[in-house]
């Protein structure tokens, strides 16, 4: 079926942050699979993990102890804050546990039509749970979706602090939305939101699918403002390239018992094994700290470079997931990117997307900017830049 509208062009093969085509042409990646290949392609650690695990075992059903799986929750629980954990194998199915798992607690606790307060602009996937928690055009032609949601605006405390309705058991947000291009809330606003929460007995589901595993700069975006949530959802980064994903939660929110939740591949020895790699990689390396560091490097350079180019609105975003707006509709972009051999993601028609692999290096991370500094100066007008990456 036409999902898709894929470029022109298909991949055999990678090395890090590169792409290589079946003609032989290389391509920086900056999109690294969008938010999934932190550590880059065919990086050796994941590659020996999963061909070993491969060897071993693949499979075996939930029916059964997993060792993988265990030794992976103890470790996400110790990294997140968290106490239990769910695996799955995609984001979407993340959050679909949490709401299911919010409105259980929401039920336990004698309110049977539980209602989640969700943001516009929000995008938490697309099965149905997740999508009627989404904003936006996605949600048109599918209805009748779930009820039991009411809409803010994101990034507005004064919005949230306005809902009224006694039967709220949960504000469900991404800490950086990325699907809507990249949009930051103010600073402070995860903060006052966790505290908002605990003003009125709500529960805060945070949706980390895009932005946590160090893509920010921490662990978990959350941890730039302490707003530690009761349930939290990843997936994309988990392990690199396999499926995986898995809903956190706290003690607190109580967990599924034995038949209420359940998915066949969810935490499978090989998944499980590959993650726990993909932990050890990015904590031995201090990706986080290299995602912080590199994303500052880049986030400025693009500022100082598009300060004089007209048709910019905004640079924004924290670690390496960057946005550069721009005033017009710009998907083109990717296209034109490609001729500069380079991958870019455009989000909600004007946005750049920027979502490099964490392990770029420093001349990666100037060759990106260099490249979106020209092609955007050259998209809009304005005068063709040519920067010298030593300069950005
Ligand atoms: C914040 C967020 N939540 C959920 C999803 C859905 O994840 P998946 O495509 O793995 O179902 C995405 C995907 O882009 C996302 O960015």
């Amino acid at each position: 079926m036409s999902c898709y509208r894929p470029l022109p062009i298909s991949f055999v093969r990678g090395e890090g942050a590169w792409l290589v085509a079946a003609d032989g042409g290389r391509y920086l990646d900056a999109i690294a699979g969008l938010a999934v290949c932190g550590l880059g392609h065919a990086h050796p650690r994941v590659a020996a993990a999963l061909a070993t695990q491969a060897q071993r075992l693949l499979h075996v059903s939930n029916c059964f102890q997993i060792a993988e799986q265990q030794q992976l929750g103890e470790r996400l629980s110790r990294l997140s804050g968290m106490d239990r954990v769910f695996f799955c194998n995609s984001g979407t199915e993340a959050n679909e546990a949490a709401l299911k798992l919010v409105r259980r607690y929401a039920v336990r606790q004698g309110n049977p039509q539980p209602v989640v307060v969700v943001a516009e602009g929000a995008f938490h996937g697309r099965t149905f749970g997740a999508l009627s928690a989404s904003a936006g055009g996605r949600t048109q032609d599918f209805g009748p979706l779930l009820p039991g949601f009411i809409r803010v605006p994101y990034g507005s405390m004064a919005a949230l602090a306005d809902v009224a309705a006694d039967a709220v058991v949960a504000v469900m947000l991404e800490p950086i939305q990325g699907e809507a291009g990249v949009r930051t809330p103010p600073e402070g606003y995860l903060r006052a939101v966790r505290a908002l929460c605990d003003q009125r007995g709500w529960l805060l589901i945070l949706d980390e699918v895009q932005t946590g595993l160090c893509r920010t700069g921490r662990w978990f975006a959350w941890m730039h403002e302490e707003a530690r949530p009761d349930v939290l959802t990843v997936a994309k980064a988990l392990a690199n390239g396999v499926p995986a994903g898995a809903c956190l939660a706290r003690q607190t929110v109580g967990e599924f018992a034995r038949g209420e939740h359940g998915s066949t591949f969810g935490g499978n020895p090989l998944a499980a094994r590959v993650a726990l790699e993909v932990l050890d990689v990015l904590e031995e390396l201090d990706l986080a700290g290299a995602a912080a560091r590199l994303g500052q490097r880049m986030l400025d350079a693009l500022r100082r470079q598009l300060a004089d180019t007209p048709g910019v609105r905004a640079v924004r975003g924290r670690g390496l997931m960057i946005g550069v707006e721009l005033e017009q509709e710009c998907r083109v972009l990717s296209h034109r990117a490609l001729e500069h051999k380079l991958l870019i993601n455009v989000a909600d028609a004007k946005v750049i997307r920027l979502l490099p692999p964490l392990i770029i290096s420093d001349d990666e991370a100037d060759q990106i900017v260099h490249t979106v500094v020209a092609l955007v100066a050259d998209f809009t007008g304005g005068k063709t830049a040519h920067v010298d990456p030593a300069l950005s």
